[in-house]
């Protein structure tokens, strides 16, 4: 097993551990339905990986990992709410398979669950470590209510789009991996690289998002394959592709994507078709990219051996060209 998936296999077995039996049922069981459908756990491993870079108990972190893994599903419950998803991971999201009443509150006490295994780390840090998480969950929402103010506005700026998805969705990575490392009594300097790092793979993860949203294998993606522009997110798809086009095809992009959808299949059909001719799949690849660099630049700068790091480089690359 390379260090991966000896981690992967450290928290799920925890997480196997603390499946929920309470009642009610009807607000615990969907919390273990979500938490136990899978998907890639790429942020407790990356939060375990944070601290193993500095130590060799993993263990130590599994509540913290644990809480964001929670709070990561917490916000994909609210997430499918507020973007009308009727798939996750392969499967009907909780609002479908149950409703949306469910999925409130079955997310709300998600969120409270996740602060409770954070104060279960053995540590003399957990002042620090709730401040941070508090910065960090407040920008995802920051984040996802841009996200959706920009579904019903014409003009958006790249650099908007890219403090969005900083806030709905690397926030959440940065934050964790520095807890981390925090946990690991790494020094402030080496846990801001940690935090930096993991913030620009966290920008060039959603990028990879947005380029599944449009081009991933139905059959792979477990997500429904054009949701964003049904409900025309202002993705860096768009608005790059808005950039490059010219007058008329921006007319017409900027008109699909501002109005409310009527023929699902028909719209994504053709704004893919105007993505196609500007080969907008690439430039968001580019993107990524450049992204990544930035991340592995303030990886390189962790004091600490290139051998304890590999791990990361390894998930880092594979996040890249995921499927899933
Ligand atoms: C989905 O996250 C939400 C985003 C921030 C894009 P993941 O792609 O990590 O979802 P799972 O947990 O692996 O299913
Ligand atoms: C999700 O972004 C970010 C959060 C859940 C906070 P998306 O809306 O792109 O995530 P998916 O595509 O539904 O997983
Ligand atoms: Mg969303
Ligand atoms: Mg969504
Ligand atoms: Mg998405």
């Amino acid at each position: 097993m390379n260090a991966i998936e000896k981690l992967r296999e450290l928290f799920l077995t925890y997480l196997n551990d603390n499946h929920i039996d309470q009642s009610p049922v009807e607000l615990y069981q969907p919390v273990n339905y979500i938490m136990e459908l899978g998907g890639k756990r790429m942020r407790p491993i990356m939060l375990l990986m944070a601290y193993s870079l500095f130590k060799d108990d993993p263990e130590r972190a599994l509540p913290a990992s644990y809480a964001i893994e929670m709070f990561h599903n917490f916000s994909l419950v609210h997430d499918d709410i507020m973007d009308e998803a009727p798939l996750r991971r392969g499967k009907p999201t909780v609002h479908n398979k149950f409703d949306a009443n469910t999925g409130i509150l079955s997310g709300d006490v998600m969120l409270i669950l996740s602060y409770s295994s954070l104060m279960k780390t053995d540590t003399t840090k957990k002042d620090a470590l709730v401040l941070l998480f508090n910065d960090i969950a407040t920008k995802v929402c920051e984040g996802q209510q841009m996200d959706m103010n920009f579904e019903t506005r014409v003009e958006v700026e790249i650099d908007e789009y890219i403090k969005m998805i900083s806030y709905k969705t690397a926030a959440l990575l940065a934050g964790g991996m520095k807890i981390g490392a925090l946990i690991a009594d790494a020094e402030e300097k080496d846990a801001n690289l940690v935090f930096d790092f993991a913030w620009n793979i966290g920008i060039a993860f959603q990028l990879q998002d947005d380029i599944l949203d449009t081009y991933g294998d139905p059959k792979k993606f477990g997500k429904k394959v054009g949701g964003d522009i049904v409900q025309n997110k202002k993705t860096y798809l768009v608005l790059k592709a808005l950039e490059l086009a010219n007058e008329e095809t921006a007319t017409r992009l900027n008109g699909l994507m501002n109005t409310p959808t009527e023929n699902e299949n028909e719209k994504i059909e053709t704004v893919k078709e105007i993505f196609n001719s500007l080969d907008i799949r690439r430039e968001a690849e580019k993107l990524k990219k450049a992204y990544q660099v930035k991340a592995f630049d303030a990886l390189d700068a962790v004091g600490v051996s290139e051998e304890r790091k590999q791990g990361l480089v390894d998930i880092a690359n594979q996040l890249m060209g995921r499927e899933v």
